[in-house]
């Protein structure tokens, strides 16, 4: 196989596309599982920087491809998406997600996301609007002023609770510390998921695997017993296609396949979509959270702007939807945060079927990767990357569109991925990520505590998460 080159680079929106495959040393990280520590953001960024905008190695024998460029990303999520799989890492996720959301292929994937859909309309998001408002208050209340805490555990707590309840109708405080040790062992497993024979590693008696599956029949547990209540309750008042009534359960479990293949949903299947939106829809949001927290405190004049914008427009004692729209800077704030830290750092396909792209032919079962991390700090697109700026999306909130006068190409910013598979809860993540803010902020100063590295430690995992939390130092305003 062969790759094109092309060294000379004219215009920034012409990706450039450079021979140079390091392969060896991706083969001895990615058998090593160094390739979700720290160092393979390092690596990403090297690549991209030495070999240009499409670079290839390749790892456990396979090809993999590295897109760095925003065209180059566009026509990986959106063109030749009906040439991909999943990537590695959640096709391997099966072990315990089963076939939701996240993992399944077509055509199921598709009926999936219309059953579901309507749970993520906007007219149900802003019914969540108040429960986020609400469970944001509640936690605050919790606080004292002068303390030094782990915003992410509260964070974590706080979008648990928040997709539980907005989903499910369950209030599930008293659950979430196992349902965390749950999702932070399966973490654990995700590392290992470019080896070879893990398919075979997680039938393994391993202390590893052990934890997994204890965790995921804790979550069995409370899911199993959440489908049967609803089951056991008027499944009429719960139509399919009628948004106002019933919750995304009551929708899942009174759906009925319309194309008449299978009849109702199993259990089984309303399990995996629940299991997935529950890991999908809350440890994503936190490390988004906790990131914008940890950049307020350490740009103390941006943070007194989001004050002064939160105590103008939430009147209410706790925020609502309404609100939403009215809180431009805080909507960049949360921007700018998803660019410089986005939670979903890498988005991956395994090519289903061999085909042609740029000039290449790309062999089935070759990986393709869109790194985030890398793009979102590309200087091309973002000048002086590493500097933390909401004014880039100036003009760009929901209230505010149409005033945009972007430079950028599209795919420069794809926190939400793109294409069939582009995130679903979107919406709902912006509406959280927003009011949530303003909650805070509106009352709470925070602070990094003294002596305290002013540097944040991230791990890459599954998701972009803070390593060892974030502590910061909380003063309530009198
Ligand atoms: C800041 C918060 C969030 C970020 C950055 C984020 C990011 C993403 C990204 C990049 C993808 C696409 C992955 C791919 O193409 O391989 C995705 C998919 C998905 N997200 Fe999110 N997400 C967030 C919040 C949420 C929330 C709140 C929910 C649900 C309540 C959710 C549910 C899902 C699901 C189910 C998928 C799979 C969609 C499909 O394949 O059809 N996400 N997310």
């Amino acid at each position: 196989m062969s790759i094109p080159s092309n060294p000379h680079m004219t215009s920034p929106l012409e990706p450039r596309i450079l021979a140079g495959p390091p392969g060896p040393s991706f083969v001895r990280r990615a058998l090593t599982g160094q390739i979700f520590r720290a160092s393979t953001i390092e690596l990403l960024r090297a690549n991209a920087a030495l070999y240009g905008d499409l670079v290839h190695f390749r790892a456990a024998g396979r090809h993999v491809f590295q897109l760095n460029h925003p065209a180059l990303v566009q026509e990986m999520l959106v063109r030749d998406a009906p040439h991909h799989h999943r990537g590695i890492v959640m096709q391997r996720a099966r072990f315990v997600l089963g076939d939701g959301l996240l993992t399944s292929e077509e055509p199921l994937h598709l009926r999936q996301r219309r059953l579901t859909q309507p749970a993520f309309h906007r007219d149900r998001i802003a019914a969540y609007g108040s429960i986020i408002g609400d469970y944001a208050l509640q936690m605050t209340r919790t606080w004292q002023s002068g303390d030094t805490r782990d915003v992410h555990h509260d964070m974590l707590l706080l979008a648990l609770r928040i997709v539980s309840k907005c989903l499910f109708n369950a209030d599930v405080q008293s659950e979430a510390r196992n349902i965390s040790a749950a999702v932070d062992a399966f973490m654990g497993f995700l590392p290992l998921a470019f080896l070879p024979f893990s398919a075979q590693i997680t039938r393994l008696p391993l202390p590893l695997m052990r934890r997994i599956h204890r965790g995921e029949a804790e979550l069995d547990a409370l899911i199993y017993s959440l489908i049967r209540q609803r089951r056991a309750s008027d499944p009429g008042q719960h139509a399919v296609g009628n948004p106002d009534q019933g919750d995304l359960l009551s929708m899942l479990v009174a759906a009925v396949d319309t194309e008449g293949q299978t009849g109702s949903m199993s259990d089984r299947q309303v399990r995996d979509e629940c299991l997935t939106l529950l890991l999908a829809g809350h440890e994503t949001t936190a490390n988004g959270l906790s990131f914008a927290l940890w950049l307020a405190a350490l740009h103390p004049e941006w943070q007194q702007s989001l004050r002064d914008e939160a105590r103008q427009v939430l009147t209410g004692e706790a925020a609502t939807a309404a609100d939403y729209t009215r809180l431009p800077l805080t909507w960049q704030h949360f921007a700018e945060t998803l660019r410089l830290y986005p939670p979903v750092w890498v988005t991956a396909r395994t090519a289903a079927e061999p085909y042609a792209f740029r000039g290449l032919s790309i062999q089935k079962g070759s990986l393709l990767i869109a790194p985030q991390i890398v793009i979102h700090h590309d200087q091309r697109w973002w000048p002086d990357p590493e500097r933390y700026d909401p004014d880039r999306f100036a003009g760009q909130a929901p209230s505010q569109r149409g005033q945009e006068n972007s430079t950028r190409p599209r795919f420069a910013w794809f926190p939400f991925g793109a294409g069939t598979r582009q995130c679903i809860g979107e919406g709902f993540a912006w509406m959280e990520g927003v009011l949530a803010l303003a909650t805070i902020l509106r009352e709470w100063r925070v602070s990094l505590p003294v002596d305290h590295s002013a540097a944040l430690e991230i791990q890459p995992r599954i998701t972009l998460r803070p390593k060892a939390g974030v502590h910061l130092q909380l003063h309530r305003y009198s």
